[in-house]
């Protein structure tokens, strides 16, 4: 397991992802990398000459990560302007040179092309109401994930992996079916668990009315969510 650390430096967080360094300017009302991000960081292994789509970008910091792991090309893309911009200053203090950054909706910056790899971690919070928008994940959570799974089979080359986190709020056994239904050969690889963040309280009482949530107590009485990270592969 690849061991990931972090410390402000000066302005800038600075993250050690096994032997990589990625440093990045904080406070761009850009998300930044959160337990879903470094555990997809914590599962990339050496990307040499690889092709990548990093959808849904927000810091750049998991397309910088694959820069740095050897990848090819990195196209990474997102709905945030603001996003974007961030992740090209980022990109550019850490000499990540070979990342295209593409504005735009799930699949549509990227025509029919195909990747070896496509990482996304997509916005899962489940609200009737919209979040801030690199948060909210539709009514069930699944709005936006949805669409990157039916889309992964025909932007994957053969042989080539979808790898995605997924929140237990929003139902882990239906997105791995709807991955199989896609044709994809998914397998869990890792999970983390952790406590619900302020906006996951307040929503604790629309979120225990879903179907398809699931999430638990831990021994300090906190709510809990799963992720689990996905490897969804295009035989
Ligand atoms: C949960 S954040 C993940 C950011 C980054 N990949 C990470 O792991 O730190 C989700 C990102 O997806 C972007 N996003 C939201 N809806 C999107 C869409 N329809 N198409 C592409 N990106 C989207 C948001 O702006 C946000 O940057």
């Amino acid at each position: 397991m690849i061991e990931i650390s972090s410390r402000k430096r000066g302005r800038l967080i600075e993250y050690e992802v096994g032997s990589v360094v990625i440093r990045l300017i904080p406070g761009r009302k850009v998300y930044m990398p959160s337990a879903a991000t470094l555990l997809i960081a914590r599962n990339l292994e050496e990307l040499d000459g690889a092709e990548i789509l990093d959808l849904g970008t927000g810091s750049g910091f998991l397309a910088i990560l694959s820069s740095k792991l050897g990848a090819d090309k990195v196209v990474a893309t997102d709905v945030s302007r603001r996003a974007l911009e961030a992740a090209r200053e980022n990109a550019r203090l850490n000499g990540a040179h070979n990342i295209d950054f593409r504005l735009g909706s799930v699949y549509e910056p990227v025509g029919s092309e195909t990747f070896d790899l496509i990482i996304c971690n997509p916005p899962m919070t489940p609200s009737r109401t919209p979040l801030p928008g690199y948060t909210w994940g539709g009514a069930d959570g699944r709005v936006i994930l949805e669409r990157v799974v039916k889309g992964a089979p025909e932007h994957l080359r053969k042989g080539g992996r979808l790898i995605m986190p997924v929140i237990s709020l929003v139902g882990v056994d239906r997105v791995y079916a709807l991955m199989r239904r896609v044709g994809l050969k998914p397998r869990a690889i890792d999970y983390v668990t952790h406590p619900f963040g302020r906006t996951l309280l307040r929503l604790i009482n629309y979120v225990k009315g879903l179907p398809d949530a699931d999430f638990f107590y831990d021994g300090l009485g906190r709510p809990c969510w799963r992720l689990v990270l996905f490897e969804a592969l295009r035989t």
